[in-house]
Parts: C-alpha cells; structure tokens; sequence
C-alpha cells in the first residue's frame, strides 16, 4: 500500500511550488482528478475488506480533504497575488493629460490651407471658382492660349504627353492653370470673373520644383476691365495673404503667348537669417505672371476683342506657401510624410475666413 504520508508530503509540496493558477490546477488533476493519485487510492477501498476499508478509508479521506484544503488556499492566494500583478501592471497615471482625439491629431496639408485662404480672399472679392481636368488636350493647353505650333514657348513648358490616341491626337498633363481660362470662357459669357485653383504638370525636379505642382489662375473678362485692376486685386491679395498692412509689388515687362502686355510681379522683402519678412526691406520676389487677355485669345473663345477686354494672372501656389509658412523645401510637400504633416500641418477645424483671421 502507498505510503500515505509520503504522498501526502509530496503533493503537499506541489501545492506550495505551484507558482501561478495553471500550475496549480496541474497539481489538482495530478493529485485529485479522475486518474490522479489520491483519487486512484480512493478506488481501491471497493476491494478491501470492511474493516480494512473502515481504517484506510478514514486515513485516505483525511489526506484528501487536507490536499483540497490546501489546493483552495493557495489558489486564494495564487489569484489575489495575480490580481495585484495586474492592477500595478494595468495602473493609470489619472494626472496625466487627455490624449488627442483622432480629429484633433489629423491634419491638414498647407497645400490645401493655403487653396483655402486664397479661396476665401477672392470669393470676397467676387470671384467664383473654376475647375477644369489634370488630362487637357493640346489645344487648350496651347493653341487657343496662342502657341502657334513650333513656337519656342511650347518647348519651355517641359511638358508630359501621353502616347496618341485612335484619331492620332496626343493629350497631355496640363502645364499650367490657364487652359482653365479657355473652358471657362468658351462656356460662359462676360462679364467673367473667376479664379482656378489646382494642379499642374512639369518635366522638372529639384528643390524648389516638383514635377506636380499647384497654380491659381484668375480672370477677369468685361467691357472696362484694365491693368489699374488687375493691380489693385493682386496688391489686396498680397496684403490678405501675407497678413501685413501694406506692400510694395513691382510689375515687370515680360512675355506670355496669352497676355499682351504682360508682366512679372515681384514683392517686396527682406531676407535676413534664412527667413523672409513681407511688407519690408530692400529685397524682391517674384510671385506670378499676369496680363492684359491677348486678343487672339478672347477671339479663340469666341469674344469679340472689340467689345470685351480682361486680364489674367497665374500664381504659384506651393510657392506663395513656403513663402508665408517658411517651408525652405517643396518635395516633403510631396512625401506623405506624417512627421512633417503634423509640424507644417493646420487643425482640421480651423478654416480660414477672413473674419476669423486666414491662419488662425
Ligand atoms: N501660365 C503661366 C505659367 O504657368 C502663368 C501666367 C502668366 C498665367 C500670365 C496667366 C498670365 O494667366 O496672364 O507660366
């Protein structure tokens, strides 16, 4: 017969070495399930005789109410030592501080910010937005803009085409804003006034190009419109935008198929220690290219020259933002990188509105 106390000395001792609640339960099914030591002693009083049965039923009962007994305790004590693990493991620090809700963490890109702003400053003025597709064909990108074929202002724009199609046309990614004026001016009539926001395409990349990029272009078409205007818009404009009181801008003489005059505008700055400062200084930067509407132009649209007149500007929007936002590299505009989201990034709930102040 098994000696009793030494069973008991052992399970005892593998009670006391269980070191969490699973080990324990091993012990338990060890010693007290179906086929676990005490209870297979158990199963031999069936074939005793009654007074052996009287005697060793007693002794294996006693052994086995004292191993439930102690199995009990020390799964009391396994469970509360468990739970203390967890409440310090799972503490929280109550005096910390609330962390952002996901809507507050997002952001939006400076890109879209500043389309916002200057949205928002010319619907004040009157304008309307106009849109029209990333795909344009040749003539809208070019000919009705007053590109002759072959003319060496069509090589400049370092355009993407895509491969002909059926009818051997080869359309192509817009290079600028401005056949936006075409659609627009075919599809309306006069008085116009309008602004087109959105992207543009290039075959250039380095740190202040990329090959998508964003203009504004706005137009302006009636029967008095005059360079006076155009002047006094873009002078407002600049002084919204930059957020300063007064500043100076330069128009000078250039050359675009679709305007005539035409112009370059430079604003006024100071550069000192890497930033710039707008409203000041002895500095200039060039900003856009705008111009009376050439008259081939109003005439490719179907306007009468004699009758209506207006003027056009384009601007680069990536531009204007690392200017007012001091963004010395345009290609992280690009990278989706979240790191340089949330440092350059605006709060979602934050629009700009001339009332509320553009940049919050
Ligand atoms: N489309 C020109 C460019 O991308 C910019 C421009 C200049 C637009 C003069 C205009 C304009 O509407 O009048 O270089």
């Amino acid at each position: 017969m098994t000696d009793l106390a030494a069973l008991e000395s052992e399970t005892l001792a593998a009670v006391a070495a269980a070191s969490d609640e699973a080990a324990l339960e091993n012990v338990r099914v060890a010693a007290l399930g179906k086929k676990g030591s005490i209870s297979a002693l158990l199963a031999t009083l069936g074939k005793m005789s009654p007074d052996e049965r009287k005697s060793a039923g007693a002794a294996i009962n006693a052994l086995k109410d004292r191993a439930t007994a102690a199995i009990g305790e020390r799964r009391a004590l396994l469970k509360d030592a468990a739970l203390t693990a967890r409440l310090a493991a799972e503490s929280v620090d109550v005096t910390l501080p609330v962390r952002d809700a996901p809507f507050e963490t997002g952001r939006i890109h400076p890109i879209s910010q500043v389309m916002d702003e200057l949205t928002a400053i010319f619907a004040d003025m009157g304008f309307s937005i106009a849109e029209g597709p990333d795909v344009e064909s040749d003539d809208y990108n070019f000919t009705k803009l007053n590109f002759p074929s072959g003319h060496p202002a069509r090589e400049m724009h370092d355009t993407f085409f895509f491969n002909p199609g059926p009818n051997g046309e080869r359309k192509l990614l817009r290079t600028h804003t401005s056949p936006v004026q075409v659609r627009t001016v075919l599809s309306k009539t006069p008085p116009i006034r309008v602004i087109c926001p959105g992207r543009t395409y290039r075959c250039d990349s380095d740190q202040t190009h990329t090959p998508m990029f964003h203009q504004v272009e706005g137009l302006v078409i009636d029967k008095t419109a005059h360079l006076g205007h155009l002047k006094w818009i873009l002078e407002e404009f600049c002084k919204a935008f930059f957020e300063v009181p007064s500043v100076k801008m330069r128009f000078r003489p250039s050359f675009f198929p679709f305007t005539e005059p035409s112009m370059e505008v430079d604003i006024q700055c100071r550069r000192s220690g890497g930033e710039i400062r707008f409203g000041e200084g002895d500095d200039w930067l060039e900003i856009l290219g705008c111009g009376m509407v050439h008259a081939n132009v109003l005439r490719n649209c179907g306007v009468d020259p004699d009758e209506y007149q207006g003027f056009a500007w384009g601007m680069g929007i990536d531009r204007i933002a690392m200017l007012k936002y001091g963004m010395p590299d345009l290609r992280p505009f690009f990278e989706a990188d979240v790191r340089w989201l949330s440092h350059y990034g605006f709060r979602p709930l934050d629009l700009p509105s001339l009332a509320g102040g553009l940049s919050g």
